[in-house]
């Protein structure tokens, strides 16, 4: 295939994946935008008082709801679901991928040598685990660390999504594709997403390399560096 070609294809999937995300407006789903005003004849009724959104739910209530998760084949192969651990007010959020084996076996995000090396990354902007929430796409690891299939992801997005408006966090760091994808709604790939603040529902998120590629890439730590000096520094506004 041409060069051409495969950039016009790479090009259409991403257009196509784009447009998976939008609502029945067409438009994605955190730009619509609010009521305008309707024009009236008349005076308009004194404004009633100021409408209050609902209590976020609390974590625990969110834990309760998954329950003993069997929403998808993740349930018939791990040992422990891994809901994610951290202040429940953190400004802060980190999201990986999925649990891995030493996830899996104590039921905790990022504990192993991955973990290890985003608890150095944490407190580079000294901050410490207990600051900040740490979560993933996924609560179920995969067998044998494989890729999350979309069906587990979008049985799994309803959690994660639950445990965002709960925390609400000032800044959510994506870690590695799958998160940042998730995050961003979008299908590009992490070596294009990464550094680039975005949003996710009005939360700042930047995307970085995940702590599991740093391991094998030493020399990206000073990408993800860059990323988290602009974190701390949206973390001090
Ligand atoms: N990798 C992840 O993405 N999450 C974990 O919790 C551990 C390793």
């Amino acid at each position: 295939m041409s060069d051409e070609r495969a950039l016009l294809l790479a090009d259409l999937r991403e257009r196509a994946a784009y447009f998976a995300t939008l609502t029945d407006l067409g438009l994605p789903a955190d730009a619509i935008p609010a009521a305008a005003p309707v024009a009236r004849a008349v005076a308009a009724p004194p404004a009633p008082a100021a409408v209050q959104a609902p209590p976020a739910e609390t974590l625990e209530q969110v834990r309760a709801d998954l329950g003993d998760c069997q929403r998808c084949v993740l349930a018939r192969t791990r040992t422990k679901i891994v809901f994610g651990q951290g202040s429940p007010t953190a400004r802060l959020m980190f999201v990986g991928e999925a649990p891995g084996g030493d996830e899996d076996e104590q039921g905790l995000a990022f504990v192993g040598k991955a973990g290890q090396l985003l608890t150095k990354i944490i407190e580079a902007i000294n901050l410490k685990r207990d600051d900040v929430f740490i979560a993933n796409v996924l609560k179920c690891r995969p067998p044998g660390n494989r890729n999350p299939e979309t069906d587990e992801i979008l049985q799994c997005q309803p959690f994660l999504e639950r445990q965002i408006a709960s925390i609400r966090p000032t800044v959510i760091v994506g870690l590695g594709k799958f998160a940042g994808q998730w995050l961003l709604k979008t299908m590009q790939p992490i070596t294009r997403l990464r550094g680039t603040l975005g949003t996710y529902n009005g939360i700042q998120v930047m995307p970085t390399y995940h702590p599991a590629y740093l391991l094998r890439n030493p020399e990206a730590k000073k990408d993800v560096w860059e990323d988290m000096k602009v974190v701390r520094d949206l973390l001090a506004k």
